[in-house]
């Protein structure tokens, strides 16, 4: 009997997965109510669409996890879900799917701070002056959360002659030699000229870089959030910035997003936010199938698939 999978995909994509070498049977899921394909399928595919929004606080339903054997979601993060997504035999993320992309944005981030040529740019011999700008070798990254993005990062930043310091949540080393790492947040957010956050929400990042955290960082460094608004306190940030006693904040995610039309970060000076497009989703949706691809084939020859999540730990 064929694998059936209940994708919340587009139609193109599900039909890329009916010619997929196992022939699974893939079917579609009610849109209001994704859940309940737990009744009729082996594998759920899901997305952060808004109905899981809608229904995060929810109480876990009575179909849940039913004949399901697998969750699959296409984010790397799983905090847009109920928790009771997580209550299933086996879950897996898109970890890593978008990284590439989302530390070509970091990097992007850290010239436009450190060499903004628009700023320098001359149309007329008046404005022929020396302007200094600022440097990229040499200056220090931190990384809080060294995971899929913070790794794509470090190894962009190394090569570009910064030296990367990085704190991540378990006693493991680094994939990266040259990363130095560090338990203590602060002597890495101490230490930053770029400061970037590739943590996941979870209970225990929520708003874990707050006023005491930034008040150990540089009053020039550049702030970089493309993790999530919740591991950030917003009103700190705010406040560091006004103060001067943080430099200035890339920031492509907030909480909640989008921010409400009155809120202080829209418009301030040292702030630049984009829609949460780090992680370009057109371009990577090729890497992401490839990456299902691949794991339904581990799941049916009995292997372990890759990006397993820790319901426990929440990422
Ligand atoms: N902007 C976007 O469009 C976009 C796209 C993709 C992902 N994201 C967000 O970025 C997050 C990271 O993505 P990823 O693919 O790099 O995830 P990942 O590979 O799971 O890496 C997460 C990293 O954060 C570390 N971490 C977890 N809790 C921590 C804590 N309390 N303190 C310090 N470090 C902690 C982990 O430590 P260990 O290595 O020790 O486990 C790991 O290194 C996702 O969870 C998602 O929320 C955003």
């Amino acid at each position: 009997m064929s694998l059936v999978i209940a994708s919340q995909m587009e139609e193109g994509f599900n039909s890329e997965l009916r010619a997929h070498p196992i022939a699974p049977t893939v079917i579609g899921v009610p849109e209001e109510r994704p859940w309940e394909a737990a009744e009729d399928a082996d594998v759920l595919l899901v997305r952060p669409s808004a109905v899981w929004g809608r229904i995060k606080q929810s109480a876990r339903p009575a179909v849940w996890p039913g004949r399901l054997r697998w969750v699959y979601t296409a984010s790397a993060g799983v905090d847009f879900y109920p928790r009771w997504l997580l209550d299933a035999p086996l879950v897996t993320c898109g970890r890593g799917v978008a990284s590439e992309e989302i530390a070509d944005y970091v990097i992007a981030a850290i010239y436009l701070q450190s060499k903004d040529l628009e700023a320098v740019r001359a149309r007329s011999p008046t404005q022929w002056n020396q302007t200094p700008l600022g440097r990229v070798a040499g200056s220090t990254l931190g990384i809080i959360g060294l995971g899929a993005i913070g790794t794509a990062v470090a190894r962009r930043a190394l090569a570009l002659g910064m030296r990367v310091m990085a704190a991540r949540r378990r006693h493991l080393p680094s994939l990266v030699e040259g990363v130095e790492l560090f338990e203590d947040l602060s002597a890495v957010i101490a230490s930053a000229d770029h400061l970037l956050l590739a943590l996941p929400a979870t209970d225990a990042t929520r708003s874990l870089i707050d006023a005491g955290l930034l008040a150990h960082a540089k009053p020039t460094a550049h702030l970089i959030n493309v993790a999530r608004g919740s591991v950030l306190d917003q009103g700190a940030l705010v406040s560091a910035l006004d103060a001067g006693r943080l430099g200035f904040a890339t920031l492509d995610v907030t909480e909640p997003e989008p921010l409400p039309a009155d809120h202080p970060l829209w418009r301030h000076d040292r702030v630049r936010l984009t829609p949460h497009v780090s992680s370009n989703y057109t371009a990577v949706r090729r890497v992401l199938f490839d990456k299902i691809a691949a794991n339904l084939g581990r799941f049916l020859r009995g292997e372990a698939p890759t990006d397993i999540v820790d319901a426990a730990a929440g990422y």
